[in-house]
């Protein structure tokens, strides 16, 4: 997608071929800073910091991670060492875990001779995969918001609820959540984005950035204020993303999802989660009890970070000092409040029967 009218993806190979550069996104939407990372180690880092986020993402560096972590050593033990050091990054997303297996089990059915090269080749074959998956979750979600758009006096805004950033910069292009939105404006429906600002890290301000840069109308409201919204009639529609789809549908996703899902099933607003396939944990069936949801540190809660008048990126303390703070990044929103799961093969129910019979074939790798 695009920044200042420059297309970009969110992580490429250098020119050199030795390194990979991404999008620092903790300096976004204040400065647009690319960083090259040259090993596994800063690919963990990057990761674990928070400089690339979302679940599409994670999953690609973490490929792109083992790909940096071939290019000194590509014995077994060091395989195994920076699949180690990858998978303990961040715990929710299970996209890190689908790639990063996928990746080691090719390496190891390949000859260490060769696996520097196969592991560059894999990395880049899951980013444009990404990049596919995403584009269709888009063309999918954009005949919903079409629809919902008919039903409505001609030219009348179709308003969206977004929570945290499931756009282009959580993926390598297009995003889950806001691939339909992308979809949809670009064929001319007029449609308006209510964004979460999704406190403590503050996400909706990089889906703000995004939408701005495309020139779709939105507004940045206060997490607490989508129930207000709904309750007078000014949402047709939520769209959010995830990070962990269990087999039966239960949806894993930035803290304050589930509280937007109640408010919708109370006002009768739809309440859509995008998803590509790698987001699906077959192996489990209750978010509840089995989705791992990551605590990170009180300071993201304690404090504030943004931009001061002098141009410096800082944090600004909000509360009492050695006030105890609970980070609880992610939560679970049982299936029965989701109306739909959009994926790259079309729009199902939020059931085990329907994601079986969506996806058999990937469903039957697990059994
Ligand atoms: O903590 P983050 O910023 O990595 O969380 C990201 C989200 O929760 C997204 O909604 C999710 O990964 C879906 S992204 C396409």
């Amino acid at each position: 997608m695009n920044i200042n009218g420059k297309h970009y993806r969110t992580v490429w190979v250098s020119d050199n071929g030795e390194a990979v550069e991404i999008i620092d996104q903790t300096k976004l939407p204040f400065k647009f800073e690319v960083v090259a990372l040259t090993t596994v180690e800063m690919a963990a880092t990057a990761i674990k910091e928070m400089w690339v986020r979302g679940a599409p993402l994670i999953g690609v560096l973490a490929a792109y991670g083992m790909a940096l972590g071939m290019k000194t050593d590509t014995c077994d033990e060091n395989l195994q060492r920076c699949y180690s050091l990858l998978i303990k990054t961040r715990p929710t997303a299970i996209n890190l875990k689908w790639s990063l297996d996928r990746t080691l089990a090719i390496l190891q059915n390949t000859p260490p001779a060769e696996r520097r090269k196969i592991a560059w080749s894999l990395a880049a074959e899951i980013a444009d995969e990404d990049v596919g998956l995403c584009e269709k979750i888009g063309q999918n979600g954009a005949d919903i918001i079409r629809t919902i758009a008919q039903k409505k006096p001609a030219g009348s805004v179709v308003n969206i609820l977004t929570h945290c950033n499931a756009g282009w910069l959580a993926t390598v292009d297009w995003g889950t959540a806001l691939s339909p939105i992308y979809k949809a404006h670009e064929s001319g429906i007029n449609v308006h984005v209510w964004v979460d600002e999704t406190r403590p890290r503050n996400q909706g301000g990089l889906t703000a950035f995004e939408l701005g840069s495309h020139g779709v109308p939105h507004t940045l409201i206060a997490d607490n204020a989508g129930g207000h919204l709904m309750q007078h009639g000014e949402v047709d529609l939520c769209i959010v993303g995830t990070d962990r789809t269990t087999a039966t549908g239960d949806v894993c996703n930035k803290i304050g999802t589930y509280l937007k899902a109640l408010a919708a099933h109370d006002n009768n607003v739809p309440f859509y989660v995008a998803l590509p396939s790698p987001t699906i944990d077959w192996t489990i069936k209750d978010g509840l009890k089995e989705i791992p949801i990551e605590q990170r540190s009180g300071k993201e809660q304690s404090h504030v970070y943004g931009i001061n008048p002098q141009g410096e990126l800082s944090w600004v303390n909000t509360v009492p000092e050695g006030t105890r703070c609970g980070n609880y990044a992610f939560d679970v929103t049982p299936a029965r409040y989701i109306t739909g799961l959009i994926t790259e093969r079309g729009v199902c129910a939020a059931s085990e029967a329907a994601l079986a019979d969506m996806f058999a074939d990937l469903k039957s790798n697990f059994a």
